[in-house]
């Protein structure tokens, strides 16, 4: 049997991989908005769908590409299943295997993904853990293509990333390491990226650089991203991230240091007033909105990528 193409970090897909997919992903936009869907990829196969956190955006998005391409989603809560009363995962992966065509599972521990695709004869997707969530990343870099001069232009655009280094970042560390793209990152002190990944990401592209200011970080830069102060599992450090955070928001005046059509992306959901200005997020530069919508054409070419069709 063919080993199954599993999405748990960035770097599962080559940069080819990674243009491929966007690529087709903007095809998929406009056939889709010319009303036409690909419901014979998935015609009639279930892909399943289970969470241990909070999701809008990827839970819908994830559903309606699959319904989209033709297929069911079952979706489940993990606490509903019997994975959190200690059934071992390399049972989990193997019984879930035999009723469906892949898993989307966003939950906490990344290694226990890891654990999963180990045995699960189907694909695996991170739809995000405490480490990483490549398919927001792979949403953004299509909306940056989108806005900066497609795809191929990406490797020449200077992405900044300001605030907590979490998930998020951690992901923007392993796409810049992949494209090749400049990154500039401005994190409070306590709150870099995770240091293996920061590492890794540093020694094969010398274009990261870590900022001590955020005006340094955002000057003349083409994308300017964030994140909440407080991610999911972090809600009862709120005060105290509210503090160590000051002075990390993205506001008019950091904009204007940007390049001249800078971009403004937020994986959502945001705080306005906290990690971003409600003038930032509601104006000209914001991209936060076709970001979001992209999530489901990624998504689309990502499972039809690696499910194959029957
Ligand atoms: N951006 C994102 O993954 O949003 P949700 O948490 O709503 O899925
Ligand atoms: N860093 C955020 C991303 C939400 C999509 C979190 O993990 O809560």
């Amino acid at each position: 049997m063919q080993k199954p193409r599993h999405f748990i970090t960035f770097r599962d897909m080559s940069l080819e991989e990674h243009k491929r997919l966007i690529t087709r992903a903007v095809e998929l936009k406009a056939e889709r908005a010319a009303g036409s869907f690909r419901l014979d990829h998935l015609a009639g196969r279930p892909v399943i769908m289970m969470f241990s956190k909070n999701s809008t955006r990827t839970r819908v998005s994830f559903e309606s590409a699959i319904t989209e391409l033709g297929g069911h989603a079952v979706v489940i809560n993990m606490g509903d299943s019997q994975w959190t009363r200690g059934e071992p995962l390399s049972h989990t992966a193997r019984v879930l295997s035999r009723y469906v065509s892949g898993i989307v599972i966003r939950h906490t521990k990344e290694a226990e993904l890891v654990e999963l695709a180990r045995w699960s004869s189907v694909p695996v997707i991170n739809a995000l853990t405490d480490e990483r969530h490549p398919c927001q990343v792979l949403g953004d870099l299509m909306t940056a293509s989108e806005r900066l001069g497609g795809v191929e232009a990406l490797a020449s655009r200077t992405f900044c990333w300001i605030g907590d280094g979490a998930n998020m970042l951690n992901t923007w560390l392993e796409a810049s390491a992949v494209f090749g793209f400049p990154l500039r990152l401005a994190c409070p002190e306590g709150y870099l990226p995770d240091r293996g990944i920061l590492d890794r990401a540093m020694s094969e592209n010398p274009r990261i650089r870590i900022c001590g200011a955020v005006s340094e970080a955002a000057e003349g830069a083409d994308v300017v991203t964030t994140d909440v102060f407080a991610s999911m599992g972090f809600e009862s450090e709120k005060e105290k991230r509210l503090r160590d955070f000051r002075g990390y928001q993205v506001d008019a005046r950091l904009m204007e240091s940007a390049a001249p059509g800078a971009v403004f992306l937020h994986c959502l959901p945001a705080h306005p007033g906290e990690e971003v200005t409600d003038e930032v997020i509601e104006g000209p530069a914001s991209a936060v909105w076709d970001e979001a919508e992209n999530r489901l054409h990624v998504q689309k070419a990502l499972l039809e990528y690696v499910i194959p069709a029957l």
